[in-house]
């Protein structure tokens, strides 16, 4: 029998410390590994899985693509990609979409866009104030972003023109700006920073003052869009519009894809020469975009998730009580973490996965749960006994 887990040390580069379990199949939020153990999936594919695995919907969109036409280049026209588009301005404060591969290359376009305009319109302002543990993918731009000094450190130099202020900072930000200032660019819950929640008003205050200033504000909605907070996007529950917001992760069910969305009288400073991806607004993943957005919308599943939020996290904060050692649940929808006083995380995780769920350890001392946003009771139910049977182990080991 192949042995995978070797052949993946033997030809993969080794930059993921991935769990030790070989994923072969999925439905819903369960999935199955090569040895036939059924697992929940609370990961979802790092948020991305929003109709969870193998959802009828998706597959019959990627296939009924896939015997259409799979790709064509951005030298011509593709129904599909103007339908997403539309429906994505129909359903958003933005007025233009660019298409692209990956939240990374989302931010990319957001950054170019509006270095772009500040170039245009504010003679040639270029620094993006960004935010400390914010999260905005691993190529160079996106890390220049990045305010993790561990991913950072040690790809410098990298491209410059990023300042970091301490999230929930407004007065930092209002410190940071100056002529050269473009814009700010910050995700509305910090999610791979730890799900850190904005305080109330931070965002709103942001806003105001990039209005004061002539400055944008670009809000990267990669892991919170698509109705994971329980609103279709964050900033909706915070009574704010972004003038550029970045998207991947869910849009596709699964199939990569990322989209910059922007203001009409921002996005037209990109002309034609000015930007562009082989594969964006290829026509396999904009048909599943479609058919994933069409009914996320329709089933008003952003409501679905904030009702199970409600229900996952009365549960977790039951756990409050059961255990000293668990100190918080934050978060919003269904991007939640569940905070502890010691880094046990990592063995959470375990204890989580040899009972038959999947978490991650987002933090040394905090896991994150983002189940799909059609989760059922029943699954939430079932996670949280399993979540308490791993505490009770990590926490009481049997002497
Ligand atoms: C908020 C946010 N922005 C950007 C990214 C980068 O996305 P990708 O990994 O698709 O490049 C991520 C990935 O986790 C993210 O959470």
């Amino acid at each position: 029998m192949t042995d995978w887990i070797a052949d993946e040390r033997r030809y993969l580069v080794q930059n993921y410390g991935r769990q030790p379990v070989v994923l072969e199949r999925g439905e819903g939020t369960r999935v199955w590994d090569a040895d036939g153990n059924e697992y929940l999936d609370f990961v979802g594919g790092l948020a991305v899985n929003v109709l969870g695995h193998a959802h009828p919907v998706v597959a019959e969109a990627l296939a009924k693509q896939a015997r259409t036409l799979i790709h064509t280049s951005n030298l011509y026209y593709t129904e599909p990609m103007i339908e997403l588009a539309k429906l994505l301005v129909e359903n958003s404060a933005l007025d233009r979409v660019f298409f692209c591969n990956s939240g990374a290359e989302a931010i990319e376009a957001a950054i170019k866009l509006a270095r772009r305009w500040g170039h245009d319109t504010k003679n040639g302002a270029h620094e993006v104030i960004a935010t400390l543990d914010g999260f905005h993918g691993r190529t160079m731009g996106a890390l220049g972003a990045t305010g993790t000094a561990r991913y950072r450190e040690p790809f410098e130099p990298l491209a410059p023109g990023y300042v970091h202020v301490p999230w929930n900072d407004i007065d930092a930000i209002k410190a940071a700006t100056n002529p050269k200032t473009v814009a700010v660019l910050l995700e509305p819950i910090q999610g791979e920073g730890g799900v850190n929640m904005p305080t109330p008003g931070y965002l709103q205050a942001i806003r105001a003052w990039c209005d004061e200033q002539g400055i944008l504000l670009i809000l990267d909605e990669v892991q919170t869009g698509v109705g994971r907070t329980g609103t279709l996007w964050a900033y909706e529950q915070e009574g704010i519009e972004p003038d550029i917001m970045a998207l991947a992760k869910g849009l596709a069910g699964g199939v990569p894809i990322g989209a910059m969305l922007a203001k009409e009288a921002i996005a037209a400073h990109l002309v034609p020469g000015d930007h562009g991806t082989t594969f964006g607004a290829n026509p396999l993943a904009t048909a599943t975009g479609l058919a994933t957005l069409n009914y996320v919308i329709e089933q008003q599943l952003p409501a679905r998730a904030a009702k199970a939020s409600d229900h996952l996290q009365s549960r977790l904060r039951s756990l409050e009580d059961r255990f000293e050692e668990v100190t918080e649940v934050r978060g919003r929808g269904l991007l939640l973490a569940l905070a502890f006083s010691k880094d046990i995380a990592v063995e959470v995780v375990t204890q989580c996965r040899q009972r038959g769920l999947l978490v991650n350890n987002v933090r040394p001392n905090a896991i994150r749960l983002m189940p799909p946003l059609n989760v059922t009771d029943d699954e939430i139910d079932r996670a949280c006994d399993i979540i308490e049977a791993a505490l009770t182990a990590v926490l009481a080991p049997a002497k």
